[in-house]
């Protein structure tokens, strides 16, 4: 299919319950400054103008909650909720099963709360542009190193050539739907599209856009949010656009 029209529908798995963070609330819904990460995650999204609806996948006691309770009345009318699954790829295959009839997907982790909404406008012009599989990345600042099970170093591949993954990812639906079909317990979208031997592509990824997993993250996502940082940066690279 090459008409590169069409809806862009945002999906949000978060109906794991993480608890790395030390929060006794599954990560999507700690609050960052007032709101939740999946507050925040959806409003980036349509922010960036590129996106038409976001498809919000919760915990299934969750899954009957209105969308202005989780996300206020702005963007409300724009957003699904619906109940996840078992492992991450049930939850976004839940979040394909409502996602209507988008031409396009951008699957996007909560966790990343301070993305820049203008990162989603780049994976979705790429795939306007005639990708089928978009993902943003960063070069890697440390040396990475293979083990094996004893720890025991294995490898060393060229920094070079390596880059650390970020989302949203941008999915063609039917090729994503198609890669789901298998997934396992993988966490991975853009893994799977690689399995079937289709080819995946890159955009510049934003330091703004790190996962917020750790209480450390947690520290500096706070900090940046209190200090005016995230939304200074934001701005600047909107005016950059
Ligand atoms: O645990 P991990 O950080 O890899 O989870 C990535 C994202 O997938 C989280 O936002 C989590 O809420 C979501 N997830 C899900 N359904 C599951 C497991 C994880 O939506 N069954």
């Amino acid at each position: 299919m090459n008409d590169r029209s069409g809806p862009v529908v945002g999906i949000i798995p978060a109906a794991g319950r993480g608890v790395r963070l030390g929060e006794t609330l599954p990560k999507a819904f700690v609050e960052l400054d007032g709101r939740t990460m999946l507050d925040r995650a959806v409003h980036t999204m349509i922010d960036s103008g590129t996106v038409d609806r976001v498809v919000i996948v919760v915990p299934p006691e969750l899954a009957g909650t209105p969308a202005d309770e989780l996300v206020g009345t702005g963007p409300a009318g724009r957003v699904t909720v619906v109940a996840g699954g078992a492992e991450r790829a049930d939850s976004v295959r839940a979040g394909l099963d409502a996602a209507g009839d988008a031409r396009f997907v951008l699957v996007h982790d909560a966790a990343r709360a301070l993305t820049p909404p203008d990162l989603c406008a780049r994976v979705t012009w790429a795939l306007r542009d005639g990708k089928d599989a978009v993902i943003p990345v960063l070069p890697v600042a440390d040396t990475i190193k293979s083990i094996d099970t004893d720890g025991q170093v294995t490898g060393t591949p060229d920094r070079a050539t390596l880059r650390a993954v970020q989302t949203p990812q941008g999915f063609d639906v039917a090729l994503l739907r198609r890669a789901n079909g298998d997934a396992g317990d993988a966490t991975d979208d853009a893994g799977l599209v690689e399995r079937l031997g289709e080819p995946v592509h890159t955009v510049a990824g934003d330091p703004l856009a790190f996962k917020i997993t750790t209480p450390l993250d947690l520290v500096l996502a706070r900090a940046l949010l209190a200090s005016g940082t995230a939304a200074r940066e934001s701005a600047e690279r909107e005016q950059e656009r």
